[in-house]
């Protein structure tokens, strides 16, 4: 069993290079920013307001959330239903970060992410997988890009998916999330003291992915 931790802030690539690592390692790829999108969903078809902490609690025990994997790609269900890209827009990018400031939510995911990785190898991406979900991960890693790279790769996959922005709107959107989450008082999306900070400013994400499965390599002493 391996527990590959990978943090870091939004489009710095994480689940580009989470997934092209799981596949060459063999093992199962974990998107945990895809439950804090669930949850912000049913916040918003509620009509609740994200940052009230109080009335998102309430709205939790009416929430099932569901993880499984279907040809090596994981689903996420809320009660039953398999939300798809619903949960990939802009607006839900900011439901999902404004609930995961609140310390309930937080720990309302905890276990289904620490159950998932007691089961199986993973690579498991998000913010605070080093820090608080896998303190004891074989290998940590927080990826990270200059605010302008990252931008512009969220701008273009919203772009291929017909989502209608801008760059200069992505960016905005890019850096008050980035502030929310890495200064709130839960959990801050911050590197775990012995976690390896690795920049991919300048990488396609296949030099990324070599870089990384070297770093892998190195950490655990094994070929992959
Ligand atoms: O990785 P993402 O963009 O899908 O994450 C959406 C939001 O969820 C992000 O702004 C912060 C939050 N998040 C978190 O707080 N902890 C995680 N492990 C993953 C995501």
């Amino acid at each position: 069993m391996i527990q590959i931790a990978i943090d870091g802030p939004g489009g710095a690539g994480k689940s580009t290079v989470a997934k092209a690592l799981a596949a060459k390692l063999g093992i199962d790829y974990v998107d945990t920013g895809a439950l804090y999108r669930t949850i912000g969903y049913y916040v918003r078809s509620q009509n609740v307001d994200p940052k009230n902490a109080e009335a998102v609690e309430k709205l939790l025990p009416s929430i099932d959330i569901e993880l499984k994997y279907e040809n090596g790609t994981q689903i996420v269900s809320l009660n039953g239903e398999n939300l798809g890209d619903r949960i990939r827009t802009p607006e839900m990018s900011m439901y999902a970060s404004a609930v995961s400031a609140i310390p309930a939510v937080r720990s309302f995911l905890l276990e289904t992410q620490r159950s998932i990785a007691r089961k199986n190898s993973v690579i498991m991406d998000g913010r605070d997988i080093g820090t608080v979900i896998l303190p004891d991960a074989d290998v940590k890693i927080f990826l990270t890009a200059s605010n302008e790279c990252r931008a512009k790769r969220r701008y273009d996959e919203l772009a291929a998916k017909g989502i209608q922005t801008t760059y200069e709107e992505v960016l905005a959107d890019m850096n008050a999330r980035d502030e929310a989450d890495s200064t709130r008082d839960v959990a801050p999306c911050v590197p775990a003291p012995d976690a390896v900070t690795f920049d991919n400013s300048w990488m396609t994400p296949e030099e990324c992915t070599e870089g990384l499965v070297r770093l892998i390599e190195e950490k655990t002493g094994k070929k992959n």
